[in-house]
């Protein structure tokens, strides 16, 4: 379902009114169903250098039809910008100029992706400027493409190459439906760790997921999208949630753990629970938050420390089991809801943003302690989400807040729940310590 705005926007009377008015126009997304083509229409990896060759020839053992020159006037599925070459910010220009000729044949839900190294590796400072000048030029590039197409980044690190598994697994995410809310953002690929599933239906498989605060919401729809890319789900919440929770479970076939997340024990508790019912635990996903909001002259200890105790303190206190525990050894995957209010900054959320930041900060800290095991941890920061808290916002705010972004609407709790999967995959073994927005490149802050 798309909100009433875009419904009315998208055809007859609506649309020419919108266009005349110079009003938002959003589309409806190239959403993931399974069975899907990765992509419909050709790929065209530009870029000079081994890296894009050998990028183009992994893709063509995809069966993908992919395309080293421009074909004029041929409708592109995407374009990828291949750019790990460049050593001075004068070397942007051909590749970037000769992309740019093909923009407007890019398809409506079409994808930009750059791959490019990182700046913050580089000692030389051409080769820093020219590698920090993707990051301006992909972000704006993001905010120029229309008709539900978008553009991201991956960036090599030097432990990584254009066909390690990760930028493979980055760039078929970026590619799909799955990140149809994800735009002008960037992962980094830090080693060559990780490996592409048998089934890409179905990367999950024989994996045991724990999903905190999924009796609903983003939770329940993280559960979901889990239990459909083959992984066996444990679903967490409240007791006091409880007939909720045992509902997503059954439609999950998982099981239900009512279990406040605040506890003491709670990371003990979650890992008996999957030892004994399932023999394993594999994934563990921190999605349950609460909101207290008030000004910080207004704050009250109550709804600064419960929203400290359960977005973060209980994160820690659980992965502090999780790295004690032999059970949660091989290729172990966490990753946890952060928020784009611990980025950019929210009114009235002084202690949910220092909470989300807070996620943020743990993950990269975090990410070390897990590589021993072959293991990753990262953030999945979610912009304006459709959900039962953002309809309670007041109409006005609402509306204003869902269009300021480069894809003029709110996203769904399966855009964030397709995230997590991708992060929870051993596709994306590679990329470990990173927060990657799902906020269709929220306008606002960072
Ligand atoms: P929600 O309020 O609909 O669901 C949260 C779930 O967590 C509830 O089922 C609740 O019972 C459970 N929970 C709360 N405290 C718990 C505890 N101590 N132990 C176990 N379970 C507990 O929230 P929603 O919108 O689905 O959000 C999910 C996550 O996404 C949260 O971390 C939230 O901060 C984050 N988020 C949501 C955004 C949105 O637009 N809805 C935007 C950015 C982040």
């Amino acid at each position: 379902m798309t909100d009433k705005y875009t419904q009315f926007v998208s055809r007859g009377l609506g649309r020419d009114i919108a266009k005349k008015l110079g009003l938002p126009q959003p589309v409806e997304l190239r959403r993931y169903r399974p069975g899907q083509p990765l992509i419909e229409g050709p790929i065209l990896v530009q870029g000079a250098g081994a890296g894009a060759d050998e990028l183009a020839a992994a893709l063509l053992a995809w069966d993908l039809d992919v395309r080293r020159h421009a074909v004029p006037r041929e409708k592109l599925g995407a374009i990828i910008l291949v750019l790990d070459v460049a050593a001075r910010p004068e070397d942007l220009e051909r590749p970037v100029l000769t992309a740019a000729a093909s923009l407007r044949d890019l398809a409506s839900g079409g994808r930009v992706v750059t791959i490019s190294r990182s700046a913050a590796e580089a000692t030389d400072p051409a080769a820093a400027a020219a590698r920090q000048g993707v990051d301006g030029l992909l972000r704006s590039l993001a905010k120029e493409l229309r008709a539900g197409a978008t553009g991201n980044g991956i960036v090599l690190a030097d432990g990584a190459r254009t066909t390690s598994p990760g930028t493979l697994g980055a760039l078929r995410f970026f590619l799909s439906g799955r990140s149809a809310f994800v735009d002008g953002q960037f992962l980094t690929v830090t080693s060559d760790a990780g490996e592409l599933p048998a089934d890409p239906e179905k990367p999950l498989t024989g994996k045991v997921a724990a999903v905190t605060g999924a009796a609903r919401g983003i939770g329940a729809a993280i559960a979901r999208t889990l239990h459909r890319d083959g992984a066996t789900v444990i679903v967490i919440d409240i007791p006091a949630a409880g007939d909720h929770l045992a509902a997503v479970a059954n439609e999950v076939h998982g099981t239900a753990l009512q279990l406040d997340i605040t506890r003491e024990d709670a990371g003990q508790r979650i890992i008996d629970h999957a030892v004994q019912r399932h023999g394993r635990l594999d994934i563990v996903v921190h999605n349950a938050g609460i909101t207290r909001d008030k000004l910080l002259a207004n704050m009250d200890q109550s709804r600064w420390s419960s929203v400290i105790g359960v977005n973060i303190a209980a994160q820690l206190r659980i992965n502090e089991a999780l790295l004690a525990s032999e059970h949660f050894r091989t290729s172990p995957r966490i990753v946890s809801v952060a928020s784009t209010s611990g980025i950019a900054g929210n009114r009235g959320q002084t202690n949910y943003a220092a909470s989300k930041g807070g996620v943020m900060g743990m993950v990269r800290a975090t990410a070390p302690l897990l590589a021993e095991h072959g293991g990753s941890i990262n953030a999945v920061a979610p912009g304006f989400i459709e959900t039962e808290m953002t309809a309670k916002i007041p109409f006005a705010t609402r509306e204003v807040a869902r269009r300021l972004n480069s894809l003029q609407q709110g996203g769904r709790p399966g855009d964030v729940a397709e995230a997590i999967a991708f992060l929870a995959s051993d596709a994306a073994g590679g990329i470990s310590g990173e927060v990657l927005r799902v906020c269709g490149q929220n306008l606002v802050g960072a």
